[in-house]
């Protein structure tokens, strides 16, 4: 074989067995995954019961503004409607150039973390489409290790934007592949609605994805969500659908939920919540009590909805912080959520690696025979000390070749009668 991790722990939501496992991985694709595999490999690599884990997928991000933090000022108030007012400065500046070294750059601090899949929205409301050119262009470039999937993102209305159907179109003719909306953003509630139809007859049409910025508002009436799935139903677009932010969520009256999460349950509509983003520019206008501003996650999941946790943004107009760590991302959501019951852990961990895999529809992930050999070795006996550690990818395995190592965080101690280093894990004897 290429290449034989040993003494894997595997996550809950992949383990097909209890206990530690070889994983045998040959031409790109993993072979065998048994205890005590009786195979000689030209590389090992001994996990000592540390865990190893499919990749981590970003379900929601926008590398077209990535890494842009400072160009051409940084957003002083750090609220949402600088961060537009900021990213319509910058847009006339942009240089296809530039795009495409930014969003490289983040690639490699993507794979660095052990991010190997990821779901960004371009905008499209720009004559000449420069980002949707050079994401393409970064897609190809990343293609030997890192699975990019490009949306069309109205950023300024379909129908509110002159033009903006069209650019959609062209976009989606050049190569990008789920059909994007933001129906809050449009004139009225109606064009809203109409927007979802429109997007949706398109891309059933076309046979495409849809992922829409859905609702990302505080206003409870804010109920897109409703006509997404509505639509999804009559298109029979069932799980390929999904809706992001879905922050008015949070405000909607409790009686409307009980009745929206069944029919986002029949229809297949997954959902995203982009828990860093989220509690920043949410409730913003709120004095207090506060709202948290993040959808209902836990309450989706009992439902029987697929979620995933996004990122949405780093070092850019509206979120000045982030290094592409998925596992700071699902510990903001478990922190939001309140989802500190031990299922609720490890739930977090699923919302950022399989659940967002099923709304990329990432086809052989996963950590068992025939399956894409992607897998992260972490500093983390199981999935809650990884999030809790935001533990360090010690390997990081691309299509079957280890393409990034980091060292584990340790410190060294210079205490009288006491030890020489800590790990920061707890050992009982
Ligand atoms: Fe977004």
């Amino acid at each position: 074989m290429d290449l034989i991790i040993r003494r894997a722990a595997l996550p809950r939501s992949v383990a097909q067995q209890r206990g530690l496992v070889d994983i045998g991985i040959e031409s790109g694709r993993i072979v065998a995954v048994e205890p005590k595999l009786a195979a000689t490999a030209r590389e090992e690599i001994d996990a000592g019961g540390a865990l190893v884990t499919p990749p981590f997928v970003d379900a929601h991000f926008h590398m077209d503004a990535t890494l842009s933090y400072g160009l051409p000022r940084v957003n002083a108030s750090g609220t949402l409607l600088e961060g537009i007012a900021l990213w319509g400065e910058l847009k006339p500046r942009l240089t296809q150039e530039a795009l495409v070294e930014r969003a490289l750059q983040y690639c490699d601090w993507a794979v660095a973390r052990g991010l190997l899949a990821i779901r960004t929205h371009v905008d499209v409301c720009d004559e000449r489409l420069l980002a949707v050119e050079a994401l393409l262009e970064v897609k190809r470039r990343v293609a030997p290790y890192m699975d990019l999937q490009l949306v069309a993102f109205p950023q300024d209305g379909v129908l509110r934007s002159a033009g903006a159907f069209d650019n959609l179109k062209r976009a989606i003719a050049m190569g990008v592949d789920v059909v994007g909306g933001i129906p809050h953003f449009e004139r009225t509630m109606a064009d809203g609605a109409e927007s979802v139809r429109l997007l949706c007859e398109f891309a059933a049409q076309k046979g495409l994805r849809v992922d829409m910025h859905c609702d990302e508002s505080d206003d409870p009436m804010s109920r897109h969500i409703e006509t997404l799935a509505a639509q999804t139903h009559r298109l029979g677009m069932h799980g390929r659908v999904t809706g992001s932010h879905l922050t008015s969520m949070h405000s909607m009256d409790n009686y409307y939920v009980s009745k929206l999460l069944p029919l986002m349950r029949e229809s297949g509509v997954a959902a995203i919540a982009n828990p860093l983003i989220n509690i920043t520019l949410q409730g913003r206008s709120d004095t207090y009590p506060k709202r948290r501003g993040m959808t209902r996650v836990p309450e989706m999941l009992a439902a029987g909805i697929n979620v995933a946790f996004g990122h949405d943004c780093v070092m850019d107009p509206w979120y000045s912080l982030g290094s592409g760590d998925m596992l700071e991302v699902a510990h903001m959501g478990l922190h939001v959520a309140q989802m500190t019951g031990i299922d609720a852990m490890h739930a977090c961990f699923d919302a950022v690696t399989v659940n967002a895999a099923r709304i990329l529809g990432l086809e052989r992930y996963g950590i068992e025979p025939g399956c894409d050999a992607n897998l992260v070795l972490l500093d983390a006996r199981d999935a809650v000390e990884a999030i809790r550690l935001r533990a360090a990818r010690l390997a990081v395995v691309s299509r079957g070749k280890v393409v990034s190592r980091a060292p584990a965080a340790r410190a060294s101690l210079s205490l009288e009668g006491r030890p020489t280093e800590v790990d920061f894990k707890l050992h009982r004897e």
